[in-house]
């Protein structure tokens, strides 16, 4: 076929040249520069497509139609970045108190790359008394488990005045969100955004960057682990979005932190435009029922997978979770509430409505809006529905190799509340990271790393599914995440699981698939994943409380090729960071109160 047809093409081209030849003697004919006769049929210039506002699903040589676990862009660019996490005075709401940051702000910089790039990013410890380590939330990070951020499990706390570089790939696009993931760290601010541009399942005129959503505390968040970590957790005074908000302190006139010089965030939209907002719910303990007065959102992706756009007027958002929303500025010129809509059912904070932020049309504007929500409040804590979330690329879960039924209970104990999970609740020493171990050759790991082992046992494409089944009995519904991958939502349910019929059920054809999902509560959460990427990737809750009071596990995934991935220069850098930690503590010891994590 293909040699057909260039003979036939260079017949055409032949008696092109022919005929220009007779016309035209003393210049070259014009047949010649349009289709050159040396040039094979298939290396006439390939079109790219370019990302525009008109067609976002587009490129370059790649698509929204790729394939983004096989296939990912070589741009050849590396970018750097510089992040300082520390700490100081700060009132983001208008109420001083000590913050934690990332580079002095909540939230802290932006990491933006494009889909190919390389990112170098270096971290540096600029706090008083607390190790740190930064946690590149939902990267899979394939091949570079070892910057996955998480002290205890993929490297040593990095202690005051020292600098740790993260290098890895960006092999995926979309939105997400870094944070500090020593204790709870980010739950005082030190987070921020990641942008990785790519294509998109929908077109759209303007991206706005993220919608931080959160909760916030008027004191340090580590005076109330102290309450947190006995019960049911304290209600925080205020949230936030984008790291700002306007305190009312009207009733609290004697109080000196109450400033009142809060600011709400702005957004300025121009009529009949369409625009991206990057969500994240990065609560300590809080589930968004997030809305724009009178506009209608479409939703294009779930944590960093493009999903076929659909319709709705409200989005629920548990912790740790991104949407990419579109929205249609098709209203009337005026001033409109865009509302985090923090569901008071699933947690309680002083001021559930006043996490708001405003819409413009009009940028010269200064009136409050005075529109109401037409959304009709969830009464439950659980995600959007399964069958909203349709990813574009569509994979189904093919050959289950294992599975891993675990249980979730909580006890009491001496310090304090710990979750269990698999019959352990994790704890983790930041000076003994499991890949330390795991280098030093250890093949007994401690019982509260909490460590699954998952190996690949065939050359196929194989599948290994978590089931977690709640037995606590508080009917607490618990957003799990896990590090290293995306998972495939196999179920979600509010039932007792039973591992011989249960499985019948799941869905297998092209489920959900994210990073973040929500446990039902008294329910259980069935989950799957491909053993295609070495190294130790923590499992948890991403209520900080509950990650605090050790409701994680690990899996130790395929441990024999961890070691492959680490260049020398990587474990130089390891040790030094491990051995810098030790040395400092007895100096600089931060008491660890908690999980570590
Ligand atoms: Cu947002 Cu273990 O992470």
């Amino acid at each position: 076929m293909k040699s057909a047809l260039g003979c036939v093409l260079s017949a055409l081209v032949a008696s092109v040249y022919a005929s220009s030849l007779h016309a035209v003697r003393h210049s070259p004919p014009h047949a010649l520069r349009q289709i050159p006769p040396q040039l094979d049929y298939n290396l006439l210039p390939r079109a790219v497509c370019d990302n525009t506002n008109k067609s976002r699903h587009c490129w370059g040589n790649y698509s929204i139609d790729t394939n983004y676990y096989d296939e990912t862009p070589d741009t050849g660019v590396t970018r750097e970045y510089w992040l300082s996490v520390e700490e100081g005075s700060c009132a983001p709401d208008g109420y001083a108190r000590q913050c934690q940051t990332v580079n002095g702000t909540v939230p802290g910089p932006t990491i933006i790359a494009d889909w190919g790039d390389s990112l170098v990013i270096h971290v540096t410890n600029n706090l008083k008394s607390n190790g740190t380590a930064i946690h590149w939330h939902g990267l899979r990070q394939s091949g570079s488990n070892i910057y996955d951020g998480v002290p205890g499990i993929t490297q040593c706390a990095i202690a005051i005045g020292q600098s740790m570089t993260y290098r890895f790939k960006v092999t995926q696009y979309g939105s997400s969100w870094y944070h500090s993931h020593f204790s709870l760290q980010y739950a005082n601010g030190a987070f921020g955004g990641i942008v990785f541009n790519g294509p998109a399942t929908s077109n759209y005129d303007e991206d706005l960057g993220h919608l931080f959503l959160s909760d916030w505390s008027h004191v340090d968040i580590f005076t109330r682990w102290f309450a947190a970590r006995n019960g049911q957790p304290p209600a925080l005074e205020s949230g936030l979005i984008n790291g700002t908000n306007k305190y009312d302190c009207s009733n609290s006139t004697t109080d000196p932190n109450c400033t009142g010089r809060g600011v709400k965030l702005t957004t300025v939209v121009e009529k009949g435009k369409k625009y991206r907002l990057r969500l994240v719910n990065a609560a300590v303990d809080g589930v968004f029922q997030f809305s724009i007065d009178k506009h209608k959102l479409k939703v294009i992706a779930a944590d960093l997978v493009p999903i076929k756009p659909y319709s709705t007027s409200s989005l629920k958002i548990t912790e740790g979770q991104r949407y990419d929303i579109i929205f249609h500025a098709n209203q009337a010129v005026d001033n409109y509430w865009i509302r985090a809509g923090w569901l008071n059912a699933c947690q309680p904070n002083e001021h559930p409505d006043s996490i708001t932020s405003v819409l413009r049309y009009n940028a010269s504007s200064t009136l409050d809006p005075t529109t109401t929500s037409d959304v009709t409040v969830s009464s439950d804590c659980l995600d959007e529905p399964l069958a909203s979330l349709v990813p574009h690329v569509k994979i189904d879960v093919t050959n289950i190799q294992k599975s891993f039924d675990t249980y979730l209970n909580i006890s009491k104990q001496v310090d304090y509340i710990h979750w269990t999970i698999n019959t352990s609740s994790l704890v983790i020493d930041w000076a003994n990271p499991t890949l330390k171990q795991v280098f030093n050759g250890e093949s007994l790991f401690p019982t509260e790393y909490n460590v699954l082992a998952v190996n690949k046992t065939t050359t196929d494409n194989e599948w290994i599914v978590l089931v977690i089944q709640d037995q606590s009995n508080l009917n607490l519904e618990h957003p799990i995440h896990l590090h290293g991958h995306d998972f495939w939502i196999l179920d979600q349910s509010t039932g007792t699981f039973d591992a011989a019929t249960s499985p019948k059920n799941f869905k297998t054809k092209n489920p959900a698939r994210r990073d973040v999902a929500a446990l039902p509560g008294n329910g259980y959460l069935a989950i799957a994943f491909m053993p295609d990427n070495p190294g130790a990737w923590l499992c948890h809750c991403h209520i900080a409380w509950h990650a605090s009071e050790g409701l994680s596990l690990e899996f130790l995934e395929r441990r024999a090729d961890i070691k492959a991935d680490v260049s020398d220069s990587d474990l130089t850098q390891f040790n030094d960071i491990c051995q810098t930690w030790s040395d400092s503590v007895g100096t600089q010891a931060f008491p660890q109160e908690d999980s570590g994590i």
